[in-house]
């Protein structure tokens, strides 16, 4: 695992647009697994910004999000399938059949999640996912607890999340109790895993899941055993961390070329 701490958020949006950018660059019809949440969107702004300013194109890749509110209409404002249209695919230059979501509206949710699954192998597997974490340690909407090895499927919010995510939805009696979301198992079959976090409210967090146990109470702690993991963060979500000084020494001194 690496840890970046960076001044701000528009320097974690460059740097993740950068591994985003660098794929598409070797890979045209890259995987891409995109996160919701307000974490991800200065990446997003980064990457419209240079598909409008430099050509960046997104016309052969595939997207596969993370997670979605169980019972909300597909069209509902704040289901995470109009939050990714609204946040990124509808301002690039990518074609709405190449975005998948997992469907929290379908009748038999359980076949649902295995589709989703048996899609995400046949796309080849997600070359590069982006993520944010809650304030519980979850990633998509692995609740603390969850399997460190567990696949696509139902799951149910704790209220910590339901009221953080009440904002979004105007008030705590309209989030939704239960979601679908990728497992961790899914997620650690990602080949490369970019996490970002700005902010005071996630200092816990990420001391937590960079630097605590492996362990399910704080399932982005599953990161731990990926090969290949950037943790992007300002310096307010780094205050917790026991051995900042050590991660700028070796970001300092990292040559250029090896990227993240
Ligand atoms: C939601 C999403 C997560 C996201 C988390 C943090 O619960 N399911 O994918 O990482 O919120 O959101 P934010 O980035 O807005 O703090």
């Amino acid at each position: 695992m690496e840890v970046v701490i960076l001044p701000g958020a528009k320097q974690i949006g460059a740097l993740a647009a950068d591994v985003v950018e660098s794929l598409l660059a070797r890979k045209a019809d890259a995987v891409l697994g995109l996160a919701t949440g307000s974490s991800p969107l200065p990446v997003y702004d980064e990457l419209v910004r240079r598909h409008r300013e430099q050509g960046l194109s997104f016309a052969g890749a595939r997207v596969f999000t993370l997670d979605e509110y169980v019972g909300l209409a597909p069209d509902h404002p704040q289901s995470y399938r109009e939050v990714i249209r609204r946040d990124f695919t509808d301002r690039m230059d990518l074609p709405a059949d190449r975005v998948l979501c997992p469907d929290g509206a379908a009748q038999d949710l359980p076949a649902a999640c295995l589709e989703y699954e048996a899609a995400i192998r046949s796309a080849g597997g997600v070359d590069v996912q982006l993520l944010g974490v809650g304030t519980d340690g979850h990633i998509g909407f692995n609740e603390p607890v969850s399997s460190l090895s567990s696949r696509t499927r139902i799951k149910t919010l704790l209220e910590q999340t339901r009221r953080d995510n009440s904002r979004f939805f105007g008030g705590l009696e309209h989030v939704p109790r239960h979601v679908v979301t990728q497992g961790l198992g899914t997620i650690l079959e990602a080949r490369h895993i970019v996490l970002v976090a700005a902010g005071a409210r996630k200092a816990e967090a990420v001391h937590d899941f960079v630097e605590g146990p492996v362990a399910a109470i704080c399932p982005a702690s599953v990161l731990q055993l990926h090969p290949h993991v950037s943790v992007l963060v300002d310096a307010a979500a780094a205050s917790a961390l026991q051995l900042s000084e050590y991660y700028r020494h070796s970001y300092n001194g990292k040559p250029a070329w090896q990227g993240l």
